[in-house]
């Protein structure tokens, strides 16, 4: 699905003296099938913004089209689109209402009309897919779950939809980083398989820059930043504006060019600064050497 944010602006409780601007004037494009992180601090519009592209929010100004067509619109057309977006929140448990994991999963393939062979293999592959075994959680309370494990049970009823669009705020709140470093490999797998489009919304700059190609940041409303994963981390001033810090390599190589290393800043992760920082000693130590990049 092709996304379309177009001069986006909301206004919570316009007109009143609570009033507040949570976009302005955003200008977003997402092609099919991209892997996209959206970062920034907390109250810089993140959550307004994915509502909007839910269709689930009606802007102050500007709009939002999916496919061409207007996202928040009473039209079938719309309702139709919307429908192939899936949104999981911030807090998986205020979506928890069915009294068996089977059932909370069921509930959205339940509502499309499909049979009971069809659901019941929707929901067998949507718990798999999360790294949950159906004949183990199938029958539990979803209540009475661990923070993690409901986690993982509302994206399983998000993915048993099939969205061609998976937005996902704050999707490892609430995990430990074996477990977020384990869901984030999920999706990842579950986006090469599908083709579909994520989104995840984080202010885990690290941990979701393994899994996205681009990300957005996000400050006071508007977009201060937008490219690859590289530019992006490996743009501290950017970071700061943001309120975010760097990621641990980028501040050594940053230190390193600050001491007058000739470094160069185009890695974050930790074997790519290492590489950078052996290719450089050598530079160092032997100037005129042809540099042993390999
Ligand atoms: N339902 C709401 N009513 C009033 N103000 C809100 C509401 N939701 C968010 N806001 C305000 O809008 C701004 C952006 O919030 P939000 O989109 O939740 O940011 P983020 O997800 O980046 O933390 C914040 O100032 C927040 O206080
Ligand atoms: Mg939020």
């Amino acid at each position: 699905m092709h996304i379309r944010v177009e001069n986006l602006t909301h206004v919570y409780a316009p007109g009143t003296p609570a009033a507040r601007t949570a976009l302005r004037g955003v200008n977003l494009e997402f092609g099919p099938g991209e892997r996209v992180g959206i970062v920034g601090p907390t109250g810089s519009g993140k959550s307004t913004l994915v509502q909007h592209i839910a269709g689930l929010l009606v802007p102050t100004a500007g709009r939002v089209l999916l496919d061409g067509v207007l996202a928040h619109a009473r039209t079938p057309e719309a309702r139709a689109r919307r429908h192939q977006v899936g949104l999981a929140f911030q807090f998986p448990e205020d979506q928890m209402f069915e009294l068996t994991v089977f059932r909370e999963v069921a509930f959205g393939p339940r509502h499309l009309g499909l049979d009971e062979s069809e659901i019941a293999a929707r929901v067998r592959w949507a718990l798999e897919t999360v790294g949950l075994d159906p004949e183990v959680f199938g029958g539990r309370v979803p209540l009475a779950l661990s923070g993690g494990e409901m986690r993982r049970v509302a994206l399983a009823g998000i993915l048993a939809l099939r969205p061609r669009v998976l937005i996902l705020d704050e999707p490892t709140a609430g995990l430990d980083p074996r477990g977020r470093e384990d869901i984030l490999e999920r999706l990842r797998a579950w986006q090469e398989e599908t083709g579909a489009t994520l989104i995840l919304v984080s202010h885990h700059l690290d941990e979701i820059a393994r899994v996205v190609g681009r990300v957005i940041m996000m400050a006071g409303g508007e977009v201060v930043n937008d490219g690859p994963v590289r530019q992006v981390l490996c743009d501290p001033e950017g970071l700061c504006r943001a309120n975010l810090s760097p990621p641990p390599g980028v501040v050594l190589l940053e230190a390193l060019g600050a001491a007058q290393w000739p470094v160069r800043m185009d890695g974050w992760g930790a074997e790519e600064v290492a590489a950078e920082i052996a290719r450089t000693w050598e530079r160092i130590r032997k100037p005129d050497a042809e540099p042993s990049g390999s």
